[in-house]
């Protein structure tokens, strides 16, 4: 049920928050899994209806998951080898990915590559508004048969799996959801496949693929993955998943504007793919303390302390944009609160978001009383005027329900965020959090 939140800045924000899994891990680890030969146990996972959209998929899709809590449980079923026999199941009704784009991208190039299987992947309003071409072009490059609304740009898509060549394919834009989705097709494919250009987004599924016993190496930004010889993946994963990032940055922003805050959140994930936001921080002038640095299977992990600080204005662009393209609403909050103008550039893909984050984002923070210029790839921010208490709408967007929610730490009056439950996708417990943190003493 749509409802809305009304949020009056605390004096104070202290606390310790254990951040919940990540979200690009969670749904890796149970694709991945699914497709194994064995079975793995995943903790942490997280509980968002991203992640509980890519399970109910898999299930669709032949494969046994059992979850509790945040506890799930894969029985790999293998990859699918003849046509007919084994592994993934051809479903008996359409995927519905909900408002989860890493689902329908990596489902779609990892159904595309099974022989025989024929499958519909769609999803919510927001996501049939997104571009697929990304990766319906490369795919059909390698021999697959998919197809959608508009030429393929749209969903649904209909796939048809086959047989996949290899072959080599240059990435145009840093997305690791288009580098995912066609290591995934490679998998049961007939010849390696060589990804070179942008292959900069986050490394998760190449991280976790080498850990599960797939032949896959990168050398200087090219990547190659050689399918195994029996097409399945050698070994299941069991792994806790780290903290997400991304959803820890709302509580880093939140410490750093709010002139009475110290919070610290534990179990972060430091993938260096991941961290652009918290070098963004530094650059600004927040006082940022990492400690309890350790590795957590794949990945790195650690603790992040953020206090009350002085920020000023900085430049957000180049390369930087892929390792923070989820962090740049609440960044943008950061930039509002922060002395001078901060200019980001290089930001485009935030249009093909769950909404086009760089009008929301702009519109919202003029509601604010903020003086901000959009361009086609960013905004300029003049910051450092305050923020002005007003009611602003999340449009079904997790990231703008949540950033908003942090601008109201810092605003003056109330700030009411209408469609609050959208942080549902990704961060469930964002309210309840947010209230423990929040202190009028
Ligand atoms: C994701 C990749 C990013 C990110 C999204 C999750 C992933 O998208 O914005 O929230 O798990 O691969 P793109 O790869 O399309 O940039």
């Amino acid at each position: 049920m749509p409802h809305s939140i009304t949020i009056i800045a605390p004096r104070r924000l202290r606390g310790t928050i254990a951040i919940p899994g990540d979200k690009s891990i969670s749904h890796r680890a149970v694709i991945l899994n699914a497709v194994a030969e064995g079975n793995a146990r995943i903790t942490h996972f997280l509980t968002g209806a991203d992640c509980l959209a890519t399970i109910a998929c898999m299930q669709a899709l032949g494969v046994r998951i059992e979850r509790e809590a945040d506890s799930v449980r894969v029985y790999g079923a293998g990859l699918r080898r003849t046509r007919g026999g084994g592994g993934l199941q051809e479903p008996d009704d359409v995927l519905d990915c909900g408002n989860s784009g890493t689902t329908l991208r990596l489902l779609a190039g990892l159904l595309a590559g099974q022989d025989g299987l024929f499958a519909v992947l769609t999803g919510d309003r927001s996501l049939r508004g997104r571009p697929q071409q990304r990766i319906v072009a490369p795919l059909r490059a390698l021999g697959a048969t998919i197809d959608g609304r508009q030429g393929g740009d749209r969903a649904p898509l209909v796939v048809r799996g086959a047989s996949l060549r290899g072959g080599a394919y240059e990435l145009p834009i840093a997305s690791a959801q288009v580098k995912s989705a066609l290591l995934l097709a490679a998998l049961a494919g007939t010849g390696p496949l060589t990804l070179s250009g942008r292959t900069d987004g986050r490394d998760h599924t190449e991280r976790m693929l080498a850990a599960m016993g797939i032949d896959i190496t990168i050398e200087r930004g090219t990547i190659t993955l050689y399918p195994p010889a029996h097409p399945v993946i050698p070994y299941p994963l069991s792994l806790r998943v780290p903290g997400d990032p991304s959803s820890a940055a709302f509580w880093w922003v939140a410490a750093a504007i709010h002139p009475d805050a110290e919070l610290t959140t534990t179990g972060v994930c430091l993938n260096p793919t991941r961290t652009g936001a918290l070098d963004v921080l530094r650059a600004m002038g927040a006082q940022v303390s990492i400690t309890n640095e350790r590795q957590e299977g794949s990945e790195p992990v650690g603790d992040v302390t953020v206090r009350s600080s002085a920020l000023r204005g900085v430049a957000i662009g180049g390369a930087l944009i892929p390792r923070l393209i989820d962090e740049l609403p609440v960044l943008a909050v950061a930039a509002a609160c922060a002395a001078g103008d901060t200019l980001i550039r290089d930001a485009q893909e935030l249009r093909a978001k769950e909404t086009d984050r760089i009008a929301m984002v702009a519109h919202g923070l003029e509601a604010l009383g903020v003086a901000v210029e959009p361009t086609p790839d960013g905004m300029g921010i003049t910051g450092g005027r305050g923020l002005r208490g007003t009611t602003l709408a999340s449009h079904g967007d997790h990231r703008l329900a949540m950033a908003w929610a942090i601008a109201g730490l810092a605003a003056t009056g109330e700030t009411r965020i209408e469609g609050a439950e959208a942080v549902e996708v990704s961060y469930p417990e964002f309210w309840e959090t947010l209230s423990s943190v929040s202190s009028e003493l």
